[in-house]
This record gives C-alpha cells, structure tokens and sequence, in this order.
C-alpha cells in the first residue's frame, strides 16, 4: 500500500533520513553507509517487493513514488533529513511535500554539473535546473550535489565490447573526469551526518580524479577487461540511432546534447569528493575493475541521466 512503513522499528527515531532512489545505485550504498553509521533508514521505494533487500539490512521501508505527492508527504512523516533524486517529474510533488513536512530540516539532492546551465536547452539540464528550483522554493534547507557524468555510462559501449570492438561515438573529442556513483553516496553520507548547519545552501561540483578522453577512456577498459576496443566517430544522428536499439530514443537524443555541450564546455576536475569526505575520489580504472561482470554480454543497464 502506497505510503505505508514497515521495517523492524517501532516508528521513526529522531535523526530518521528519508532516501529516494533506495534501490538504485546512489541510494542503494547511501542507505548502508547511513545505517553503518548508526542513522536511522527510511527507504522510499515503489514497491514492497523492491523494499525486502533494504529492510533485511535494518532500513524501514515506506512504498511510494516520487510522482505522488500524498505518498511522500506520508513518506517524510516524522523524518529529519532527505535524500532526493530527480526522475521526469524533477522534485516537483517531492517539493510540495517537503514545504509542509514539519521537522524536515535537510533535503539533500543529487543533482548535476547539468544544473548550472540553465540556458542550454536538453531535457537532462532541464530536469536539474528546475529540480533544484522546487527544492529552494519549498524553503526547507538544501545541499545540492551536482555530479559530472557517471563512471556507469561505460556500460553503454558493452556491445561494443563483445562485437567489433568499435566504439563509436557522436563527439570524439569529449573529455570528462567521470565520477564513481559510489563516491556521490559517500558524499551524500557525510553530509547527512554532519551538522545541517555545515552544508546547508551549498551546491558541490563533484567529479572523478582525472578528465578522461574517450581513447583513453577505452584504453582503461581494454586494460582492465582484456578486449581491444578503439574508438570511431559517427555523425551525431547516426550514434542516436545505433544507441536507441539498446535504450529510449528520447534518452539516446538527450545524451547526444549533453555530450555535445560538454565537448565544447569542457568540465574540469572538482575537489568536491575530497572536500566533502576527506579523500581522493575513485579512479575510473578503480570503477570497472570492481563492475567487470556488469559487462558480461547481454542488454547495457544505463544510469539514468
Ligand atoms: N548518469 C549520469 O551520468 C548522471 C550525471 C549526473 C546526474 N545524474 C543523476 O543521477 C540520477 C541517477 O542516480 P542512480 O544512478 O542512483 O539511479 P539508478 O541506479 O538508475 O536508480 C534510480 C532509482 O530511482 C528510483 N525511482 C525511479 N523513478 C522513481 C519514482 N517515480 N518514484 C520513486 N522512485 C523512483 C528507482 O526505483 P526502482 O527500483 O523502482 O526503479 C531506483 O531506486 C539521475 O536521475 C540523474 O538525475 C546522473
């Protein structure tokens, strides 16, 4: 039933932080790394099902869904911080809920380097600007995380991989220091268990270690998987094409746009990860040495932009 907890605890204990997204790759880490620092749990997922792993490990559960904003005024009852990500509706029912929360003092958002374009018009920019948009107007206190491009995004050229070893490309000339999801939970985690006072109404570039060309984005592939791969450009409507038969055309599009745009706006490395938890960021080598079996043959799984 939408909205209703379960769990093994009585009811939320105060410090309760609410995380969307619990049964993705950001929030899925985040809510192990609050709960190995002893904070209470309440994981918002869209259904029990999806709830089980999370409450065996000690989260509450609560069944809801970021477009619904009943369930998630019912979800962050008696919660003190959030965790937000942005799906299509970009926080909007989220913010509505959060305004009228009474003891919401934090909503932390991950966002993206995207967020600080709002003049570029690509639906995955779009989504960020207007997300952190509806959290400032829902006057609770935000920290707004705005990682570069995902580490994960590698699994996309898992065709490539297994077929002619061709990675073909719409902007040969993108350069990214691409950042481990891991270290976006890990940084989520810090700033949820570190006085609200400390992070509150920053918005924190986050990155990988070094920008990473895509030859030498695919020379660390190559190492680490043991299969040549080289890379070929295509004209951008080519690539989307050949990138719809594996995800949503509209998604593919997107992507192509914010590739372009980050070609000629190349992103520079942030000290974010560093800032935040107290050490380096993870390597990209360190990302698919530890994610290897994600590229056995089959569908790519994509992290949504
Ligand atoms: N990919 C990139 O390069 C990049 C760059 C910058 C920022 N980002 C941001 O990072 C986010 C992805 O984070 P991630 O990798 O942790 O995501 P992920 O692994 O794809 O997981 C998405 C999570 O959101 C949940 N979810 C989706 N729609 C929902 C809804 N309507 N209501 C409630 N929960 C919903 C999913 O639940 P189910 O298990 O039910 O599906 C899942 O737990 C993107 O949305 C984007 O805003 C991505």
């Amino acid at each position: 039933m939408t909205g209703r907890v379960t769990g093994t605890m009585a009811g939320p204990l105060p410090g309760t932080v609410l995380v969307a997204g619990a049964s993705g790759a950001v929030g899925g880490r985040l809510v192990s790394r609050l709960l190995d620092s002893g904070v209470p749990v309440r994981a918002l997922v869209r259904s029990a099902a999806r709830g089980r792993a999370l409450a065996a490990v000690g989260a509450e559960t609560v069944v809801g869904d970021l477009a619904d904003t009943a369930s998630l005024a019912a979800a962050l009852h008696g919660v003190e911080r959030a965790f937000l990500l942005l799906q299509d509706e970009a926080g909007a029912p989220f913010a509505r809920a959060a305004a009228k929360a009474r003891g919401l003092r934090e909503v932390v958002v991950l966002s993206a380097t995207a967020a600080a374009h709002p003049e570029y018009d690509n639906p995955m920019f779009q989504k960020h600007v207007r997300g952190e948009r509806h959290v400032r107007g829902s006057g609770v206190p935000w920290v707004f995380l705005r990682p570069g491009a995902f580490a994960s995004l590698a699994l996309l050229w898992a065709p490539a991989l297994h077929g002619d070893g061709v990675v073909r490309v719409p902007h040969a000339g993108l350069a990214v220091p691409l950042i481990d999801p891991r270290d976006i939970a890990d940084v989520a985690a810090a700033v949820l268990t570190a006085p609200v006072e400390r992070w509150a109404g920053k918005a924190v570039p986050l990155s990988g270690p070094e920008v990473l060309t895509l030859p030498g984005r695919t020379a660390v592939l190559a190492a680490e998987l043991g299969r040549p791969l080289r890379v070929e450009p295509v004209p951008e409507e080519e690539w989307v094409q050949l990138t719809a038969r594996h995800i949503p055309e509209p998604y593919a599009r997107a992507l192509a746009g914010v590739e372009r745009f980050f070609t000629e706006h190349p992103p520079a490395v942030s000290p974010g990860v560093t800032d935040v938890t107290g050490r380096p960021a993870r390597s990209f080598a360190t990302w698919v040495r530890d994610h290897a079996a994600s590229f056995a043959p089959g569908p790519p799984t994509v992290v949504g932009g």
